[in-house]
């Protein structure tokens, strides 16, 4: 593109987060490192938060706690990058989808969409007004952290949140969407349709309040054969990156899918800049499938983080080999679990931050 042939001046460059220029095959010393679910439950300081503010709502939609949860992670392991704390499901209450995240249970969807009229009722997502916390949350964290660390907003895939609204929660075997997507295809579509525009928009929206690069989140996409998501997931991908690109060129787009292994080469055609690898899959054989033009992120299973120290450091020395040198974010395969030991999770950050290629 023409955006790509301007000559950046090298001073911005210079001033850049180290998980930018890795993402943008500039010249790095090491991989950047941050921690998909770094600001959660395995930290004793959230856990005192919720003890004050039980309702994650609540944490999730107050800037302040926003902004304090945030930077819990940053402030103890000075990650490369910083995400803010939020959930994929939070643009659904402004789209006239009310939820609640449970504790023990997860989220639930209070009127789960099953019918064409159910979902004509859904609104699009007007970001500036729904979520503006969100956008003041970011633009706070680019302050704090100064550019020593990316700042890093997420939104959901149509897929995945069409999959919490349609099931009305967690699922194990997904059998209401796919009822819908296998026997009314047409109704799933202009709901998806309906999150691909809005997400698209809430991408843009937080690039504007401060995020540096936006992680799409298709946790779920994987319960579908690779023909059904050629139908039911990456048209909408692709149309969220293709209007973002529009707008925000320059903006690294990170897409994740668990169980990404069968899916690899697809995911690459929605034309992200990076494509978030768990451990299903060998990261040298996943790098060769993905090809030189976009960058890797993952892939440490995070069981790997109640392991010994030493076993620690050998998955990092062997994950950061395989990926070889640049255009990889050092990250775990899925989210950081409960549970997780803080100390290894220090070890994880000290060990990550002293490699050099
Ligand atoms: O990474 C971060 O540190 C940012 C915070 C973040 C949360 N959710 C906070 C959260 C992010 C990036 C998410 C994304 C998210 N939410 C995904 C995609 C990532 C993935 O794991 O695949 C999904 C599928 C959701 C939906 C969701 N929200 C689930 C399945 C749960 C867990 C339910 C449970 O209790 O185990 C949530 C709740 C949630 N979102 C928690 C956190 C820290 C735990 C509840 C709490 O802290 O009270």
């Amino acid at each position: 593109s023409l955006q790509g042939t301007v000559a950046q001046p090298k001073a911005s460059s210079v001033a850049e987060p180290l998980l930018l220029n890795a993402v943008r095959g500039e010249d790095v010393e090491r991989p950047p490192v941050w921690l998909m679910r770094q600001a959660g439950r395995y930290m004793k300081s959230y856990q005192i938060i919720c003890e004050k503010h039980p309702s994650f709502r609540e944490r999730s939609e107050n800037v302040d706690l926003v902004v304090d949860i945030s930077l819990q992670p940053w402030q103890v392991f000075r990650p490369d990058g910083v995400i803010l704390f939020s959930d994929i499901l939070t643009p659904l209450s402004g789209m006239n989808i009310p939820f609640d995240i449970v504790k023990g249970k997860g989220p639930v969807i209070f009127n789960p969409l099953r019918t064409a009229d159910d979902v004509d009722q859904v609104r699009e997502f007007v970001p500036e007004e729904s979520v503006p916390y969100v956008g003041e949350a970011l633009t706070l964290l680019r302050k704090e952290v100064e550019n020593k660390a990316a700042v890093l907003g997420f939104v959901g895939a149509p897929f995945t949140l069409a999959s919490y609204v349609v099931e009305g929660g967690s699922s194990k075997h997904f059998t209401k969407i796919k009822r819908l997507a296998f026997s009314q295809p047409k109704v799933l579509h202009a709901l998806l349709q309906k999150f691909a525009t809005s997400m698209a928009k809430y991408i843009q929206y937080q690039a504007d309040s401060g995020a540096q690069t936006v992680q799409i989140f298709d946790s779920w996409a994987t319960e579908l054969s690779p023909v059904d998501f050629e139908e039911f997931s990456l048209p909408y991908l692709k149309q969220i990156v293709d209007t973002v690109k529009q707008s925000h060129p320059n903006l690294p787009l990170i897409l994740y899918a668990s169980g990404s292994g069968g899916l690899l080469e697809r995911l690459a055609l929605t034309g992200v800049d990076v494509v978030s690898l768990d451990w299903s899959v060998d990261m040298a054989e996943g790098r060769k499938r993905l090809g030189p033009d976009v960058a890797v992120q993952g892939n440490v299973d995070p069981g790997v983080l109640f392991g010994s120290k030493e076993f620690i450091t050998n998955r990092i020395n062997d994950v950061v080999k395989k990926a070889g040198k640049g255009k990889h974010i050092l990250n775990l395969g899925h989210g950081i679990v409960v549970g997780t030991p803080e100390e290894n999770v220090a070890h994880f950050f000290e060990v990550a931050k002293g490699i050099r290629y």
